[in-house]
Parts: structure tokens; C-alpha cells; sequence
């Protein structure tokens, strides 16, 4: 039986992965600070699932999550826990973007670093990095730490897949870049969408198929393809002020 880690499995789009993983057979490690919430995830799936409740914004727990994983065999991780802060620069709240760093950047890159050397001496497995479109694009006035955050994940992924590829590795990495999803996400970031947005089932089922091919970035949705497809195409100075604009409207 495969084994899958999933980080932010109490809600959204790692809840979805929890359940469309389990329908493919894989045996489950789930992650959060909400117990009760991957008690009841448990209870919904008919596979072995393990309970790991840790808060990644610690960076102790982050490294005793590797500790306690230093014995599996981990055949597919979905770093994935993370959330949004939004608004002016000069007004959001500097403990809830640091906060929001060490659950985006630091626990994904700690986690991101302990789970690949076990796959690389294991010789085989993939990792998911939950990053989002945000980071794909050169910056998001209006909700400017989430976009670096998310550029960093994209980066670092980008990186880490050339040098396991220059070393002949069989681990595979990859970023989920998805546009707005129906999530907790928004209640969290005090947002409304400007966008609809897609549901975690089709998040889910499309970047499961991008993992079984082995891309690189998986950006979930034809619309939010054509949207990566056309950001490409626009003067930086234009790109920037659409993104406000549509940050903007996000603050409501
Ligand atoms: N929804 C979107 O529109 C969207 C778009 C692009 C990318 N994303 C990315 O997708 C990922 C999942 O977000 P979502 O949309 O599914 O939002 P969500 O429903 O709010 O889920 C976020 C998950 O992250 C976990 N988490 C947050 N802080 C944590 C902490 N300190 N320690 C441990 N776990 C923590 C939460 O678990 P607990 O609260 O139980 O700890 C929860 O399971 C995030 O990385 C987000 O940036 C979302």
C-alpha cells in the first residue's frame, strides 16, 4: 500500500486531496493544529490514517514532524498548509505575515528539505508543493507578503527539480499554482474573491493528474491557464496595476 503526507489536511483543498488520495488506495498521514477536524477525516475514510497534529509555525514541530516521518516510507507528500494575509502593506498586521512566512516558506521548506532526503535514499517518490498562481505572477499589491510567499515556493521548486534531474534522481517534484479555489482560504485572509473560483475537487483531481505526469507547474483550469498564458504577454507596469485592481476588489 502507498503512502501519501498531507500538511493542512483539515480543510480545503489538503481535506480533498485526504479523500481523493484514500479512493485511490493510498494509506494516509495527515497533518494540522485542528484535531477534532482530522478526527472526523479519519472517521470519513476506509484506509489506514495516522494523525500528526502540529503547528507548522513552529519550527520545533516542523523538524519533530521529520523525526517522527524519519521511519516511513513516504511515497507521495502534498506540502500544503498555508494561508493569506491581505491588504495595505502599511496596514496589515507584521505577527500575522510573519506568522503566515513560517507557515508558507519555512515549515514548507523544512518540510519540503526532510521529506526528499528520505525519498532520495529511498530512490523513488514525489512531492507536491502547495504554491498558488499568486507566484507565478511578478507581485500582488494589496496583498504583497501571500505573493512573495507563494513566488518562494515556485522558486525554490523550480530550482530543487533541475538538481535532482542533474543528479539522476527519481524523486519528482512539482508546484500547484492554482488561481481562487472555495476553501477556508478567503475567511482566514478576510477576503472575498474577485473571481469564482474552482472547487477543491477539480483543484484536487487536476493536480493529481499533473503529479502522475510528472509536470513541473500544474496550474489547475482552463481559465487560469489562458491567464497565466496572457500575464506572460502584458508589459510589466500594466500586469502590476491589473493585479491591484483585482486585489482591490478582493478587499470588498
Ligand atoms: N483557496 C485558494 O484560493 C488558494 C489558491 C491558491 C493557493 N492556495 C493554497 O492552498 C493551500 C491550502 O489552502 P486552502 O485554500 O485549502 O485553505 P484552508 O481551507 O484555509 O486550509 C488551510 C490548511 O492549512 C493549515 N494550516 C494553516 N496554518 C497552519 C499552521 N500554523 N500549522 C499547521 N497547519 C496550518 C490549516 O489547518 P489548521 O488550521 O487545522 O491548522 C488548513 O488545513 C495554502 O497553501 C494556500 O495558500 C489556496
Amino acid at each position: 500500500m502507498k503512502t501519501a503526507l498531507i500538511t493542512g489536511a483539515t480543510s480545503g483543498i489538503g481535506n480533498e486531496f485526504a479523500h481523493q488520495l484514500a479512493a485511490k488506495g493510498y494509506r494516509l498521514i495527515v497533518t494540522g493544529r485542528r484535531a477534532e477536524r482530522l478526527e472526523q477525516l479519519k472517521a470519513q475514510l476506509d484506509v489506514p490514517v495516522e494523525i500528526i497534529v502540529a503547528d507548522l509555525s513552529k519550527k520545533k514541530e516542523c523538524f519533530a514532524l521529520i523525526k517522527k516521518l524519519e521511519e516511513e516510507d513516504i511515497d507521495l507528500f502534498i506540502n500544503n498548509a498555508g494561508f493569506g494575509v491581505a491588504g495595505s502593506f502599511l496596514e496589515t498586521d507584521v505577527d500575522k505575515e510573519i506568522s503566515m512566512i513560517k507557515v508558507n516558506d519555512i515549515a514548507m521548506h523544512i518540510l519540503f528539505k526532510g521529506i526528499l532526503h528520505n525519498m532520495q535514499e529511498s530512490g523513488s517518490g514525489k512531492i507536491l508543493n502547495v504554491a498558488s498562481s499568486a507566484g507565478l505572477l511578478p507581485g500582488g499589491p494589496y496583498m504583497a507578503g501571500y505573493y512573495a510567499s507563494k513566488a518562494y515556493v515556485v522558486s525554490l521548486t523550480r530550482a530543487v527539480a533541475v538538481e535532482l534531474k542533474q543528479k539522476g534522481s527519481q524523486v519528482r517534484v512539482s508546484a500547484l499554482c492554482p488561481g481562487p479555489v472555495d476553501t477556508e482560504f478567503n475567511d482566514r485572509a478576510d477576503v472575498v474573491f474577485a473571481l469564482k473560483g474552482i472547487s477543491p475537487k477539480q483543484c484536487v483531481a487536476e493536480a493529481i493528474k499533473g503529479i502522475e505526469r510528472n509536470k513541473l507547474i500544474i496550474v489547475p483550469s482552463l481559465r487560469m491557464k489562458l491567464a497565466c498564458t496572457f500575464s506572460h504577454l502584458v508589459p510589466y507596469p500594466i500586469l502590476m496595476k491589473l493585479t491591484a485592481r483585482q486585489q482591490k476588489k478582493k478587499l470588498g
